[in-house]
């Protein structure tokens, strides 16, 4: 009865909420299964950024839940930004639900799955239901670490399909983790529902910080990705500029001094973050991978004055004409929403101009959802769906060009891979080059967590195809 099948919806930010929800749960003596048709509490970690992420999650709640009419003891759970954002009002489409815990209640899962249980062990009358999505009070503290799973030896590891672990291989080291620094979001973009699902801006403990990444460092991990809902605007309130070097760059120079720590990326950052000193952190920290997510979302000044985006196009684009002068193999992906309210042929067309100066080597195109009681969704002028459709169509291929042009300048090029496990397949290995691309090349188990120089001989839109360019590496 203790087996418990957790689902992640949307970013990485509710990813890694779900393995440090997982940790707990392994913590207390559940079993944390891979196969949702042999679970006894199955828990959906939801997102409400846009409308289809709630209707997936609504839509595969309400398909589970009629599993409770075969075991009645079955629990089924919704966590994070849609239980933020719904609440109680949940219950009323999907009645059947046992658990709703918001977005600062993570670590209350445990003894809400207890007392469920033993409510039903108790043979309670009643369903037992538990709504519980309050604020919580210093709830900086309870962005907390959460180290990665260990397997008996103790060593860090990810855990092996079932027939691996079976025929007693150990785990495989861990060489990338997600280590949170902040949540929440003050800035209160007009179509976004973050500010409402994740609360106010909190930052972790930077001495947490850092020890938290020594600490994976000492298991192995070897590329840390600092996470949070604004990382550029860590700390702002809880520590001083020194030397005009801001709080979030103090921390980048902390975990860049770490020694197993070969590689250093975050998400997501705003433009406003990217001061003087940020842009001199990527000349000065060898660590910090060239490759930066800087969400744009329109490039019409009319356009990002209505989105309550506080920068130009002319800033935007100057921030990524800086970071080129830095360093001039920078990578960069961004995030556009086409078709907000009021968005015309001219201010898309804008958009559409800075996109292509910008090069992006990746992009997130979004088509405007609205979200109800963000300052957008009681904008007038609403933008018919086959418009935001064609224009969504006209970046995406703007964006295959630019990928196509930027893997034929790779190819032939030796580039340094961090080794990180065997692919998807268990046939080659993967990893990432600085640029954040994935590889796919045939190397050998010792070589996992090592960087090696990978030389490109094949690549496809979403992957790159290489050999180890490694002389005398037994392969
Ligand atoms: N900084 C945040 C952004 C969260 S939302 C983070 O990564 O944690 C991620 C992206 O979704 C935004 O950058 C925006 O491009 C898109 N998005 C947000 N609200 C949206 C909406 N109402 N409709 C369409 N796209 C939206
Ligand atoms: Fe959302 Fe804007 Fe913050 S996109 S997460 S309100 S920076």
């Amino acid at each position: 009865m203790n087996r418990v099948f957790i689902k992640t919806y949307g970013c990485q930010m509710n990813e890694r909420d779900s393995e440090a929800v997982a940790a707990m749960l392994r913590a207390r003596g559940y079993r944390i299964v891979q196969d949702e048709n042999a679970c006894d509490v199955m828990l959906l970690n939801t997102c409400s950024v846009r409308d289809m992420a709630e209707q997936k999650a609504i839509g595969k709640a309400g398909y589970v839940a009629q599993r409770k009419k075969r075991t009645p003891r079955f629990i089924l759970g919704i966590l994070g930004c849609m239980a933020q954002n719904r609440g109680a009002q949940l219950l009323d489409a999907l009645p059947d639900v046992d658990l709703i815990v918001g977005t600062q209640k993570f670590h209350q899962v445990p003894d809400h799955l207890d007392n469920l249980r033993a409510a039903q062990a108790a043979g309670a009358v009643l369903p037992t239901r538990i709504v519980d999505i309050a604020e919580e009070a210093g709830s900086q503290n309870t962005i907390k670490d959460h180290l990665l799973p260990q397997d008996e030896a103790g060593r860090a590891g990810t855990p092996l399909p079932a027939d691996a672990a079976a025929s007693g291989m150990a785990a495989l080291p861990q060489v990338t983790a997600f280590v949170s620094i902040q949540q929440g979001c003050n800035m209160d973009c007009a179509f976004c529902i973050v500010p409402k699902t994740r609360g106010d801006e909190r930052s972790r403990p930077m001495d947490e910080i850092v020890r938290e990444c020594e600490e994976l460092a000492d298991r192995g991990v070897r590329e840390i990705t600092l996470l949070g809902q604004i990382v550029t605007s860590y700390g702002r309130r809880d520590y001083q500029h020194t030397g005009g070097v801001s709080p979030f760059v103090q921390l980048l120079e902390r975990v860049n001094a770490l020694p197993g720590i070969q590689r250093i990326r975050f998400t997501s950052p705003h433009p406003r973050g990217f001061k003087d000193d940020l842009v001199a952190a990527y000349g000065r920290l060898e660590k910090l991978c060239g490759y930066v997510h800087l969400p744009m979302q329109s490039g019409s000044d009319r356009i990002l004055k209505l989105m309550n985006r506080p920068y130009s196009r002319e800033r935007y684009k100057q921030i990524v004409d800086d970071l080129r002068r830095v360093r001039p193999d920078m990578y960069f992906s961004t995030d556009i929403i086409v078709g907000f309210p009021g968005e015309t042929a001219e201010d898309f067309e804008q958009t559409r101009e800075l996109f292509e100066a910008c090069n992006y080597d990746m992009a997130y195109i979004f088509k405007y959802s609205v979200r109800s009681g963000t300052p957008a969704a009681a904008m007038g002028d609403q933008v018919p769906d086959e418009v935001k459709e064609e224009r969504n169509q006209i970046l995406l291929r703007l964006l295959e060009q630019n990928s196509d042009r930027r893997n034929a300048t790779l190819l032939g090029t030796t580039q340094e891979v961090l080794v990180e496990g065997p692919d998807k397949k268990g046939v080659q290995f993967m990893g990432r080059t600085r640029g954040n691309r994935i590889v796919h090349f045939t190397a050998h188990e010792r070589l996992i967590g090592e960087l090696v120089p990978v030389k490109i001989t094949r690549a496809s839109t979403a992957v790159l195809y290489g050999e180890l360019a490694l002389a005398g590496v037994e392969q």
